[in-house]
């Protein structure tokens, strides 16, 4: 029987960022941690997270499950955004400050990224047109299966309608994730792959774009 977890989905509020920073590493290698590919926690959870929970927090969710965050909801209006000179440029301070080059496991993470570039694996088309917003969905692993994915999902669409967005766009890694996304009713815009994980995984991982209109 599926326990009925009365999660209280509501706006991302300041007091919350530390949390979704931690739930974002301890998930990061398709539910596995950041810290088996890359070494530094802080600024991993900065390039995953900083834009959204820094710059456009209005646009965040979370859940809360007996007075603790157990997920959370990212999004952007206006996926572009994200590329902004003022992040990407705090983003590079942050790196040069940590010394993340120096660091044996970031040198042949990015080296296995570049490989993958080469290789072309990073030109899917663009759905910013159409699909203009974006998001990143994450609930803890204990509490998954208990339709706060789904809650979470809910509050942010309303949240564009509202807002007046054409449409949200996402990627995802996960084999499993991608059931449940087809299950929220949103659609499959392109399917590629990724191999820059094989050296740990010992195996390419899919890549899905997902696409949902709101108008
Ligand atoms: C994907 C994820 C957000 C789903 O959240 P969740 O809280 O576990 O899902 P819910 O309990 O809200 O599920 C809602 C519905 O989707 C279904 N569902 C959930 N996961 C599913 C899956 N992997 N495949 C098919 N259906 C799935 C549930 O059965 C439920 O269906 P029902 O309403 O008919 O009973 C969560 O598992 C997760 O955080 N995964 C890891 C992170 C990730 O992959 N994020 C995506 C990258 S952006």
């Amino acid at each position: 029987m599926i326990e009925n977890p009365q999660a209280v989905i509501r706006k991302f509020q300041k007091r919350d960022r530390e949390e979704v920073r931690r739930i974002s590493c301890a998930t990061a290698l398709v539910g596995k941690p950041s810290s088996i590919f890359f070494a530094g926690d802080e600024l991993f959870a900065d390039c995953l997270t900083l834009y959204f929970t820094d710059y456009e927090p209005e646009s965040c969710f979370v859940a809360e499950w007996r007075g603790k965050v157990v997920g959370y909801i990212i999004g952007a209006k206006d996926a572009s955004r994200i590329g902004r000179k003022d992040f990407l440029f705090r983003i590079l301070l942050k790196t040069i400050a940590s010394a993340a080059l120096l660091k044996p496991k970031n040198l042949l993470f990015i080296w296995h990224c570049l490989m993958s570039f080469f290789k072309r694996e990073f030109s899917e088309p663009g759905f910013s047109q159409d699909y203009p917003a974006t998001l990143h969905i994450n609930v803890h692993e204990d509490s998954r299966g208990l339709k706060i994915g789904a809650g979470l999902i809910g509050a942010y669409l309303e949240y564009l309608k509202e807002e007046g967005v054409r449409g949200v766009h996402f990627a995802t890694m996960s084999e499993r994730a991608s059931g449940f996304f087809s299950q929220q009713g949103f659609e499959l815009l392109y399917k590629g792959k990724r191999s820059y994980f094989r050296y740990i995984l010992h195996h390419d991982l899919p890549l899905y774009i997902y696409g949902k209109r709101l108008s």
